[in-house]
């Protein structure tokens, strides 16, 4: 049995309960790790909670840059969406955590980490799979998946030990955010056939709002920029939110397949997110010769997989993000981006180290492709196909 435990704290019901639960039913010492991806948390609040729920130290992690730059920007390189939507939200911030879990118990000398994942999700996975990449020495605990409590019995269990918990004014949605995004699960989502309510929502709700246009800068397949005003990802991300949502842009409705073999209905909000990976896939549309562009394309599927799947820490997708790093390097210039109700697109796009020759494009009489060269070309190119004609004929 562990002495002590770095628990990923959320200072949501579960996790509070937790807390309380490890100390009790393991007599186990509880540090409580919060880690700040963006979600907007009110951490004073949350490290009291966390103290009444008996954690013997609390930790509030700030890890928005890391997030961004260590985790969010290589996402957006690869293009990232899970089975073509799910801009990867949660899938994203385990491996994160999982890092912060594991130097908080190396400092708080802890020999197991713990998380408040069910058995029936993702996170988990990501968790566990993470903390043995890192620290194959730790153990994990996962006190929700052994309690066997109800919703209503954790909200008891609160109760009876005085840990102050909101659920109270009972959310009836399990939804996660950080930076990159929100997700939505459970309650009517249940049932696939459901119209989302309107109180799913927080970044999309739509406002009377303007149409409009803004110019995103981007360097080495990174944005950069809003309108030449240079802004850290982690805080450009959140700005396009505040842009783009409005315009009820960024919702993603889906059935998705979890890697624990359960199809679940999701709800994402991606406003910033969505805005930039179709803005950065666009820019690649310049930038990219064509069969770079093309091989990436069938690795971003597969980038995406390996992360939701909970494989950060691993061989393939390592070497999976150094070839789209290389691919990146002149992926640099703007994508201009049109914002009017009820979506946003891109309007245009430009770049120094764009691939676009309008001389060669063009139908004008600035024309410098050589015509004469485009008959060979096709006839050797056609070639095979010509001689299976000939010989085994077309559809006979
Ligand atoms: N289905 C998404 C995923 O697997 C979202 C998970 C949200 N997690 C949560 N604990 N509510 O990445």
């Amino acid at each position: 049995m562990p002495k002590r435990v770095v628990l990923a704290y959320s200072g949501g019901l579960d996790t509070s309960v937790a807390v309380r639960w490890m100390a009790e039913e393991m007599g186990v010492e509880v540090v409580a790790l919060a880690v700040d991806l963006g979600q907007g948390g009110d951490w004073p609040a949350i490290r009291e909670r966390a103290l009444k729920a008996g954690a013997v130290e609390v930790v509030v992690a700030d890890a928005r840059e890391e997030f961004a730059r260590d985790f969010v920007a290589p996402a957006i390189r690869a293009n990232a969406l899970y089975e073509g939507r799910y801009p990867l939200v949660s899938s994203l911030s385990r491996p994160v955590i999982a890092k912060h879990l594991v130097a908080a118990a190396r400092e708080y000398g802890a020999s197991a980490v713990a998380h408040g994942c069910t058995g029936k999700g993702n996170d988990q996975v990501r968790f566990e799979v993470s903390v043995r990449a890192l620290a194959p020495d730790l153990d994990v605990v996962a006190p929700v998946r052994s309690w066997g409590f109800t919703r209503e019995d954790a909200i008891e269990y609160a109760r009876q030990h005085g840990i102050p918990v909101s659920a109270t004014k009972a959310s009836p949605y399990s939804v996660d955010q950080n930076l990159w995004g929100r997700t939505v699960e459970c309650g009517v989502l249940e049932d696939p056939w459901e119209t989302p309510p309107e109180d799913v929502y927080e970044l999309t709700l739509r406002r009377d709002v303007e149409a409009r246009e803004l110019v995103v800068g981007f360097e080495s397949g990174l944005p950069v920029s809003v309108d030449g005003r240079a802004l850290a990802l982690e805080h450009l991300v959140p700005e396009l939110d505040q842009v783009v949502g409005p315009y009820g842009f960024g919702r993603v409705d889906m059935v998705e397949n979890r890697r624990v073999g359960i199809k679940s209905r999701e709800i994402y909000e991606c406003p910033g997110a969505l805005a930039l990976l179709m803005a950065h896939a666009d820019l690649e549309g310049l930038t990219l010769e064509r069969d770079v562009a093309h091989e990436k394309a069938r690795l971003e599927p597969r980038w995406a997989e390996l992360v939701y799947d909970g494989l950060w820490y691993s061989p393939l997708k390592t070497a999976l993000d150094a070839f789209m790093a290389e691919t990146q390097r002149h992926v640099s210039g703007e994508v201009r981006l049109r914002c009017q109700p009820g979506g946003c697109f891109v309007a245009g796009r430009r770049s120094p180290t764009g691939l676009y020759e309008h001389d060669l494009a063009t139908y004008t009489d600035a024309d410098r492709f050589r015509h004469q060269d485009a008959e060979g070309f096709v006839r050797i190119f056609g070639l095979s196909v010509e001689t299976w004609a000939r010989v085994q004929g077309v559809g006979s």
